[in-house]
């Protein structure tokens, strides 16, 4: 075992000011180079990286010591801080460098599977793999401290305005946040199953009766559901939960807590109160109901002009009951080739689109896909409805609504991002309200809750649960920022006639009822104050204002597109007598 070198500096911190100082420092070996009579070694700890100098003016056995270090060994390192003769300002400590007096060992390393540096465009399941030498990276060491900043920061504010951080259990019975649960088997009662929570819903709802007023967490979360950029298995909320408010109290608290961390690490001022756009407006104008509202490309519904026309394509969709949708990019058309339109086409087929009319605004004329059926006044008339001028490209799709929707929200994205208008420091926050309480599940055609059934329909259109409860508005609430839902929440039913009246639109029986969540129904039996709350994907809170384009960049060890973890090999076979033991057998 090596002498420890008690570390008095971090590598990434000396600076000028420690020029002539007698330094210890501890890292991993970035490089090394032999200049003969020189070895120059750069030793990196989280902080940054420092280059250390070994002359030959020092003892023989410590310059051969440094001559035999390879790229990540691990050392320790005496020596003196030098103003640098060539500086190199590229890096913080560039100006300065340590001359070494004294060196110590203590660990090898074989070659690394990965190079330990920011952006090299290595497979991501290798960097998985070895996620150990990826946190190695300067900028993974960075998001992990700014994750750590931007949680302490939550914790700071909750505190500073009267919530009560609160752990609740990780092994439960189902809760209802829509995606299918983890399960875990117990031992103790064979054929009985924990499930893993999607969120702590129903015990931050139980916390308001049991009069803990206001609630916050920093909690693990888990949803068995199809992975993406921003999802995945096991995921952390910030969770809150208010007693005695309403939403416009919940979501002012929040904006708050915005402006703190916009403010604390970003250094970014944003702006109060924050934009609101129902959800009715954003889908009408930007086919999502987490609208990126960095640049326009707004959605025009058209179907007023496609019932007087006489192509197929939009008087079927019309008539199937769908719509014709399109929109503008200004000064599109000398950027989209046809084979880029082409590209674009395939992509909305992704969305359910069977195809997509593009139209070019000439000086003179308009240049489009569907020219055989339109006159040029009809198309002037087409290209007038989004205020077109020459040089434009308009796209358009007529399907069901939620495809036209889907295909056109997704296009618009697509081509800002293609056209490089999405700019990661515009940071653009905004609050969509007034959901749906319901929407039709698309298998069954069944009314299913939009957010959770605990959710408050507006109190005024509560006679309309019975007349047409799919018009129904929820108390409910998403913050949304450069198209990424952030957060959500609402207000929650606290009485519980109108609980059981929703309940029964949503065809729960008693029996069911009872089964998946009986208990909360029992403890709203003992006083329960009115309450509402939310909850954020911090991963994703991260992500956005690291200006990384997946919450695996911002997760110490996340999980791979097939959901596993490819460290330790999870989900991985157990032994047989594990699983006798918990009376499961997978033959
Ligand atoms: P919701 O289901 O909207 O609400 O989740 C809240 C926020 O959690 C984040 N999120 C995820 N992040 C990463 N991976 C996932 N798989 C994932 N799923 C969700 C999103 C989302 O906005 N109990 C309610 C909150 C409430 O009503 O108070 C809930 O969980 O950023």
């Amino acid at each position: 075992m090596s002498e420890l070198f008690k570390r008095t500096h971090m590598c990434g911190k000396l600076n000028i000011e420690n020029v002539d100082q007698e330094v210890m420092l501890n890292g991993w070996v970035a490089k090394r180079r032999n200049l003969g009579g020189l070895i120059f070694v750069d030793l990196r700890d989280k902080t940054g990286i420092v280059q250390v100098t070994f002359d030959d003016k020092i003892p023989a056995e410590v310059f051969e010591k440094a001559d035999s270090l390879r790229s990540e060994y691990v050392i320790g390192v005496k020596g003196i801080v030098k103003e640098r003769s060539a500086k190199n300002m590229n890096i913080p400590t560039g100006e300065i460098e340590v001359f070494a007096t004294d060196l110590v060992l203590y660990s090898e390393a074989e070659t690394p599977p990965i190079y330990i540096k920011d952006d090299d465009n290595v497979d991501e399941n290798l960097r998985l793999k070895y996620r150990y030498l990826d946190l190695r990276k300067p900028k993974m060491q960075r998001n992990l401290t700014f994750r750590h900043q931007i949680v302490k920061c939550t914790r700071d504010y909750f505190d500073e305005n009267g919530f009560t951080e609160v752990e609740t259990p990780m092994l439960i019975k189902s809760t209802p946040e829509g995606a299918r649960d983890y399960l875990v088997p117990s031992r103790v009662h064979p054929g009985s199953f924990y499930a893993l929570p999607q969120s702590p819903q129903l015990f931050k709802q139980m916390l308001m009766v049991s009069g803990t007023d206001r609630y916050m967490q920093i909690v693990k979360c888990f949803r068995d559901e199809d992975l993406r950029a921003d999802r995945q298995p096991e995921f952390t909320q910030i969770d809150l939960e208010m007693s005695f408010v309403d939403e416009e109290d919940v979501m002012a608290m929040n904006e708050g807590f915005l402006k703190k961390v916009f403010h604390d690490v970003m250094g970014v001022d944003i702006q109060l109160p924050l934009p609101r756009l129902t959800w009715h407006e954003a889908m009408e104008r930007y086919g999502s109901d987490k609208p990126d509202v960095r640049f326009g490309f707004e959605l025009h519904c058209l179907n007023h002009l496609a019932e007087k026309c006489q192509f197929k394509v939009f008087t079927d969709a019309l008539a199937a009951g769908g719509d014709v949708r399109g929109i503008c990019i200004d000064g599109g058309s000398d950027k989209f080739s046809r084979k880029d339109i082409d590209k674009l086409t395939a992509s909305v087929k992704d969305y359910g689109a069977k195809g997509m009319v593009w139209m070019r605004v000439g000086e003179d004329e308009i240049n489009s896909s569907v020219n055989k059926f339109f006159t040029q006044e009809e198309l002037k008339e087409w290209a007038a409805e989004f205020d077109a001028k020459a040089g434009d490209l308009i796209f358009i799709i007529s399907d069901k609504k939620k495809v036209v929707f889907d295909a056109l929200g997704f296009l618009r994205r697509d081509i800002a991002k293609r056209l490089g208008l999405l700019d990661d420091r515009d940071f653009k926050l905004l609050w969509v309200t007034d959901f749906p309480l319901f929407e039709k599940d698309d298998e069954t055609g069944e009314l299913k809750s939009m957010h959770h059934p605990f959710t408050q329909p507006r109190l005024d259109q509560i006679p309309m649960l019975d007349t047409n409860p799919e018009e129904v508005l929820a108390v409910a609430y998403d913050i949304v920022l450069n198209g990424v839902e952030l957060g959500g929440g609402s207000i929650r039913i606290h009485d519980k006639d109108l609980q059981a009246k929703m309940f029964e639109v949503l065809g729960l029986t008693k029996e069911e009822c009872d089964e998946k969540f009986g208990f909360l129904i029992e403890a709203f039996k003992y006083g329960v104050p009115p309450h509402g709350g939310l909850a954020y994907g911090l991963d994703r809170l991260v992500m956005l204002l690291a200006g990384e384009s997946s919450i695996r960049e911002v997760m110490a060890f996340p999980k791979n597109q097939q959901a596993q973890c490819l460290v330790t090999s999870a989900p991985g076979p157990v032994a047989e007598d594990q699983l006798e033991e918990l009376g499961i057998s997978t033959k």
